[in-house]
C-alpha cells in the first residue's frame, strides 16, 4: 500500500526515516487518526482543527494547507465506494542535524500519513460490551495535546489486556479523567456525564459527536468531573474513540457496570451514530 511521506506517494516499505528525526529520537509531534466510511471521512475538519491546536501548542507550523491535507487524505483512501479506513498522519519537527533538545529554527517538518482498515465492531460487544480497569493517572499535564509520545498509553494498555480488559480508565486525584486511547461517559442517577476538557484530556471527535448528538436528540448531559466512586456506582459507562466510536462497558475491575449488560441509554446513542454515519457515507 501506498503511504505519504513528505510530498510523495509510496509504498510502505520503501519510506524511510533519517535516525535522526526529532519525533524517532523525543516524540516530538503531533498526530490524529481519523475515520472514513465508504470513502466519506467523518469529522475531518475538527481533527483537522485540533491537528492546529496540537501543532500550536508545541509551536510547529502546519506544513500542510486544510486543502493539502483533504487532497492528501482522499487520495490514501481512494475513492466512493471505498472500504472503512482510518487515516493516521502524523507531524514530528524534523531531522536536525544533532540530538539537543532545542531544535534550530529552519528544520523542515516530517509529515507522514498512512490509511489502515477499520475493523467492524464485533457483534458481541452491542450485547455484551466490554471490560474496563481503572488505573492512576500517570500521564503528563497536556493531555489536550494529542502527542505522539504515548509511552503511559502503551504501558496502560498492556495492563488492560494482561488483565482481559480493553481498556484502561485514568484516574487523577480521585477523578476520572479519560482512557488511555479513548474518552469515557457514564450515566449515573440518569444523566449523562462526561469530564469537561482541559489540560487533563484530549478532546475527543467522536466525544464532541456525541454530546452533538445528545444535544440535537434532547438527551440531557452535563460537563462535570466524575469522582471514581460515582464510576463504581454507574448504571453505564461508555468508552469514545474514532476508531471504536461508541462502547457500551459492562465490567470495571472485575465488577459489573449496572446490570451487567449494554445500557438502553448506550443502545440510543449507538443508533444516533450509527444513523449518523449512514449519513456520511
Ligand atoms: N486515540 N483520548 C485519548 C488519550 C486518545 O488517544 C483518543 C483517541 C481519544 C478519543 O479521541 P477521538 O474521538 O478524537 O478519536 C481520547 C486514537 C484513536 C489513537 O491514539 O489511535
Amino acid at each position: 500500500a501506498q503511504v505519504y511521506l513528505n510530498g510523495q506517494f509510496i509504498p510502505a516499505d520503501q519510506a524511510r526515516i533519517p535516525i535522526m528525526d526529532r519525533g524517532f529520537l523525543f516524540g516530538d509531534g503531533v498526530y490524529e487518526v481519523v475515520p472514513s466510511y465508504g470513502g466519506h471521512f467523518l469529522g475531518l475538519e475538527p481533527h483537522l482543527d485540533r491537528l492546529d491546536s496540537s501543532l500550536d501548542a508545541i509551536r510547529l507550523r502546519n506544513p500542510l494547507s486544510r486543502e493539502s491535507w483533504r487532497s492528501v487524505m482522499r487520495r490514501l483512501i481512494g475513492a466512493p465506494p471505498a472500504p472503512d479506513q482510518s487515516v493516521y498522519l502524523q507531524v514530528t519537527r524534523g531531522v536536525a542535524p544533532v540530538r539537543d533538545h532545542l531544535c534550530p529554527e529552519d528544520v523542515e517538518p516530517t509529515v507522514f500519513a498512512v490509511a489502515n482498515p477499520i475493523k467492524p465492531r464485533r457483534p458481541e460487544i452491542a450485547t455484551q460490551g466490554v471490560t474496563c480497569i481503572t488505573r492512576p493517572d500517570i500521564r503528563w499535564l497536556r493531555g489536550e495535546i494529542k502527542s505522539i509520545s504515548l509511552l503511559a498509553a502503551v504501558m496502560m494498555r498492556r495492563e488492560a489486556e494482561d488483565e482481559g480488559a480493553l481498556e484502561a480508565i485514568m484516574v487523577r486525584d480521585g477523578m476520572v479523567t479519560e482512557g488511555a486511547v479513548s474518552n469515557v461517559f457514564m450515566v449515573h442517577r440518569g444523566r449523562l456525564i462526561t469530564p469537561p476538557t482541559g489540560h487533563l484530556l484530549l478532546t475527543g471527535v467522536t466525544r464532541q459527536l456525541a454530546l452533538a448528538l445528545a444535544r440535537e436528540h434532547d438527551l440531557e448531559f452535563l460537563e462535570t468531573q466524575i469522582p471514581i466512586d460515582d464510576l463504581r456506582e454507574a448504571d453505564e459507562i461508555w468508552l469514545s474513540s474514532s476508531t471504536r466510536e461508541v462502547l457500551p462497558v459492562t465490567r470495571l475491575d472485575g465488577q459489573p457496570v449496572g446490570n451487567g449488560r449494554p445500557g438502553p441509554m448506550w443502545q440510543r446513542m449507538d443508533a444516533l451514530y450509527q444513523q449518523y454515519k449512514e449519513e456520511v457515507r
